[in-house]
């Protein structure tokens, strides 16, 4: 029965239909774009969350053409992992990454599983990047919600969201069975247009973003809104800076207790040292008996 869409639902089918011919025509060539492989899929998300694009296309290439698979990956050394990493930043990203292998090789018979709850089970994979493998790869109706696209969906309800309102904002926009350009071109329009400093006028949603049609008012419901990052904190000086040092010394060998505060960087703080090496412990990246360290297995 052709029963006639609602005004607010033609409003939002206009809407859906301009985000993705804007979309489809600035589309960036990025080369998880080009595959629909589940483990290519994943590894391309977890270097995104914290390290920008140009700086992961090459390693993306490099880990796959090392791992091309979850067992294949599996079956290397946390070590070899972790080494293949350096520079990436953010560590237990990548012990989480072999967990998650580890476990599509125990668990489902090689393979990522594609259905949400199962994905979330795994390390690492929550709400976001289980969602992001499901819409990428799978081609299933998912809505992603990362830092751009938390952006967008602020300005466009015209108020900040707490977590819940940002999923369900996202899940009500979500174009059914163009899971995968619909999510994509949120992601470049957050990243193109609706930047920190937005550019609306050639921005496909300008007719329907209530911030924008209510001329912008201070402040931005973006700042603050569930999914928008802050600024990242300063690394020279942090405890991420003197956690990156001690890993990096533990890839050639141990450190005695005695070398521990030198080698992080702080020769006069001892306690900071133990302190941050112990959150390393914690994190299961690095291994300590009787005040020697050395990388864990
Ligand atoms: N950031 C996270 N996922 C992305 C994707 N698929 N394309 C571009 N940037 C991203």
């Amino acid at each position: 029965m052709g029963r006639r869409l609602s005004d607010a639902g033609e409003r939002i089918a206009d809407e859906r239909a301009a985000l993705l011919g804007w979309g489809e025509s600035i589309r960036r060539d990025l080369p998880w774009r080009e595959t629909r492989d589940p483990w290519a899929v994943l590894v391309s998300e977890v270097m995104l969350q914290q390290t920008q694009v140009a700086r992961v296309v090459p390693r993306w290439k490099r880990f796959l053409d090392r791992w091309p698979t979850p067992t294949s990956c599996a079956e290397a050394t946390l070590a070899e992992v972790l080494d293949e990493w350096a520079g990436l930043g953010y560590p237990r990203r990548a012990r989480n990454l072999w967990l998650t292998a580890q476990a599509a090789r125990d668990e489902h018979d090689g393979a990522l599983p594609w259905d949400l709850a199962a994905l979330m089970r795994l390390p690492g994979i929550g709400a976001y990047t289980a969602r992001a493998v499901l819409a990428f790869a799978f081609e299933r109706d998912a809505a992603v919600v990362d830092t751009n696209i938390a952006r967008v969906l602020a300005r466009r309800a015209g108020r900040r969201l707490t977590p819940r309102d940002a999923q369900a904002e996202a899940d009500a926009f979500l174009t059914a069975g163009s899971a995968w350009a619909h999510n994509q071109s949120l992601m470049d329009l957050g990243a193109m247009l609706c930047r920190p400093v937005p550019e609306c006028d050639p921005c496909p949603l300008r007719g329907a973003c209530a911030w924008r049609v209510a001329g912008r008012p201070d402040p931005d419901p973006a700042i603050g809104s569930a999914g928008v990052s802050r600024r990242q904190s300063r690394f020279a000086g942090s405890d991420r800076q003197g956690r990156g040092r001690l890993l990096e010394a533990l890839r050639t060998s141990s450190i005695a207790p005695d070398r521990l505060a030198s080698v992080m960087g702080w020769p006069d703080d001892v306690d900071r040292a133990s302190r941050v090496a112990a959150t390393l412990v914690t994190d299961g990246l690095v291994a300590e008996d009787a005040g020697v360290y050395r990388l864990a297995t």
